[in-house]
């Protein structure tokens, strides 16, 4: 009896050690120690044995039972071990671990305080109309009473592509372009987005920026009511307690001209790089219409009238989130544009 149970002992151990699969274990567990099973057998058969031999033959089977239980058991952890091993070896996906948060993202700040000028001027009655970023000499100049040899060129140099095409310095274009589609409809209520280029470079210019536009042409339209259109935009973009104030200026396509300025908010108006110490940044130019540029636009400077606006809509971004490098807007880093 004894040497038969080692025998099946042998024989299960060895059979156990190389299975390559967790049927054949199943099946290995019944055939030794299932209800029919081989082990089983021999406990069965216990009570035809000599009383004396009963306790010992008893024990060792037992024994045997436990051990191959034991050995079942690791080969099944091991099969399953290496059967998840080779899945993901062949799938490269452990999906054991923990996902990549996907980021949302945002606006741009410029986008942002673009989109607020709009509406503020959407609410005004306004229409947005939009030009052309490679403009021709003609509308970014000559039609602006700028005629070739005129100084006041030399303020906005720009990126030319011929002697007859060039990237727009500002969105004033627009004005002629606007007015050629749509006379002789009045009034004329339109603001022109977009981007712009000059030979321009240092914290507060830069070479490719933002303008917004604004044109008002109708009968009877006056200085007090670009200041009103103006003071109220400021108003509204900076907060009621803003200090506006108006400056004389000159630009040849308005008569007369004024630029307005806001008091700094990176100083308080002491004077600091940013405003290059006078306490004010100029955000937008600003007049009435030059009757030449009504005519090149085919309106009878005689009958109608009218008001223009060209704002830099990175200066009012720098204003109201008080950043004082206007080039932290183009550097996309994620640090800073995350903060809006
Ligand atoms: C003009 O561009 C005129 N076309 C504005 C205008 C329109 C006047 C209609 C009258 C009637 P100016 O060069 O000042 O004007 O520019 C207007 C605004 O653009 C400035 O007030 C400033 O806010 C912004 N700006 C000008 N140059 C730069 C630059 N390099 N980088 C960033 N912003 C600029
Ligand atoms: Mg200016």
């Amino acid at each position: 009896m004894h040497n038969k149970l080692q025998q099946i002992k042998k024989e299960a151990e060895e059979r156990i050690k190389t299975a390559s699969s967790l049927e054949a274990l199943r099946n290995y567990r019944v055939e030794y120690l299932g209800r029919k099973g081989e082990i089983t057998a021999v406990l069965r058969s216990l009570k035809d044995l000599a009383p004396e031999e009963r306790a010992a033959v008893g024990q060792a089977a037992n024994r045997v039972k436990d051990h191959l239980e034991e050995l079942i058991e690791l080969k099944t952890q091991e099969l399953n071990a290496r059967a998840l091993q080779e899945r993901l070896l062949q799938e490269k996906l452990d999906v054991t671990l923990p996902g990549t948060p996907r980021l949302s993202g945002g606006k741009h700040p410029l986008t942002l305080v673009r989109e607020e000028i709009e509406n503020i001027f959407l609410g005004l009655g306004f229409e947005i109309v939009e030009g052309p970023e490679v403009e021709l000499d003609y509308y970014n100049f000559e039609a602006l009473n700028m005629p070739a040899d005129h100084p006041a060129r030399d303020m906005q140099d720009s990126f030319y592509m011929s002697d007859e095409v060039l990237l727009r310095t500002h969105t004033s274009p627009g004005q002629v372009r606007t007015m050629e589609e749509k006379n002789p409809e009045l009034p004329v209520k339109i603001i022109i987005p977009g981007r712009v280029y000059r030979r321009d470079d240092d914290a507060t210019h830069s070479p490719m920026f933002h303008q917004v536009e604004g044109l008002y042409i109708g009968e009877g339209v006056t200085f007090a009511d670009l200041k009103g259109i103006l003071m109220l935009f400021a108003h509204k973009i900076f907060g009621q307690d803003v200090t506006v104030r108006f400056r004389p200026s000159y630009f040849p396509f308005t008569e007369p001209s004024a630029e307005m300025d806001i008091s700094c908010v990176i100083c308080g108006g002491i004077g600091c790089r940013t405003c290059s110490n006078t306490g004010w940044l100029e955000i937008l130019g600003s007049g009435m219409v030059h009757p030449n540029v009504l005519r090149a636009g085919g309106y009878d400077p005689e009958k109608v009238i009218g008001f223009a606006f060209g704002m830099g809509v990175e200066r009012i971004a720098m204003l109201k989130f008080g950043v004082d490098d206007l080039r932290l807007f183009f550097d996309n880093d994620i640090r800073f544009l995350a903060q809006f």
